[in-house]
């Protein structure tokens, strides 16, 4: 059965069976904190890559081409926005086939090689580790709540805010949480290490 996996370029008709397993990838990966109702378009070009079996998308990847999102990447990249294959698939060797055909495209179009990944999910971070991934960055992640200070503040531009969500290096954090009321108790939004990966290929 899995020999009739196919790798193919996303098109627009697919967009709700892509929410489908996108929102099903979610559910057990911590690597996202909020949940899309569309699927996100970007400034620059993308690969944009499902594999599917009959019809049906299993997996994802989307890759923007030198994503002005980071700044500490020499030379050309890709950056990878989404990626996930549906828990039942999964173990198959789909997320490498989607991780090396999208080099493989990137590398053709845009003679690029290097792709760089962020992820706060500790099982993602083990398998980029695993293909043999660098570390290139890591940080905290986090959401907090104003101070009452912070909430006065803001009031007076009008705005009335419940949370706002950022990150810090990694030894600021205990200063972090000093000065704010850093959300421990949500699953979804507590603290998390994220860590960035290069990948050459
Ligand atoms: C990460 C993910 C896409 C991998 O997809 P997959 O199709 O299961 O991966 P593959 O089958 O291609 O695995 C390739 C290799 O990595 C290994 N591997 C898989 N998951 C692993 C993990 N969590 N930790 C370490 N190694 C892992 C596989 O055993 C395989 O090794 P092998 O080549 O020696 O057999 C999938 O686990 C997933 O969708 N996770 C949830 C979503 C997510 O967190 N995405 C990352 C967003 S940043």
């Amino acid at each position: 059965m899995l020999d009739k996996v196919i790798i193919r370029e996303y098109k627009n008709s697919d967009e709700l069976n892509w929410l489908d397993v996108h929102a099903s990838v979610m559910v057990d990966s911590y690597a996202w904190w909020i949940v899309i109702h569309k699927k996100p378009t970007y400034k620059k070009e993308v690969v944009d890559l499902v594999a599917v079996i009959e019809d049906k998308i299993i997996g994802f990847i989307t890759i923007e081409i030198n994503s002005d999102i980071i700044d500490i990447v020499k030379g050309d990249y890709g950056f990878v926005w989404e990626f996930g294959v549906h828990r039942n698939y999964r173990g198959n060797g789909i997320g490498k086939r989607l991780i090396n055909k999208a080099h493989e495209i990137m590398n053709d179009r845009y003679g690029i090689n290097k792709s760089i990944w962020y992820s706060q999910d500790e099982k993602a971070q083990r398998y980029y580790e695993k293909l043999g991934m660098r570390e290139i960055e890591r940080h905290w992640q986090f959401s907090v709540y104003p101070t009452e200070a912070q909430k006065k503040l803001f009031e007076k531009d009008k705005f009335n805010c419940w949370a706002m969500r950022g990150s810090c290096n990694i030894e600021d954090f205990e200063e972090v949480k000093q000065k704010f009321r850093v959300i421990e108790e949500d699953d979804a939004l507590k603290p998390r290490i994220c860590i960035g990966y290069e990948y050459i290929l």
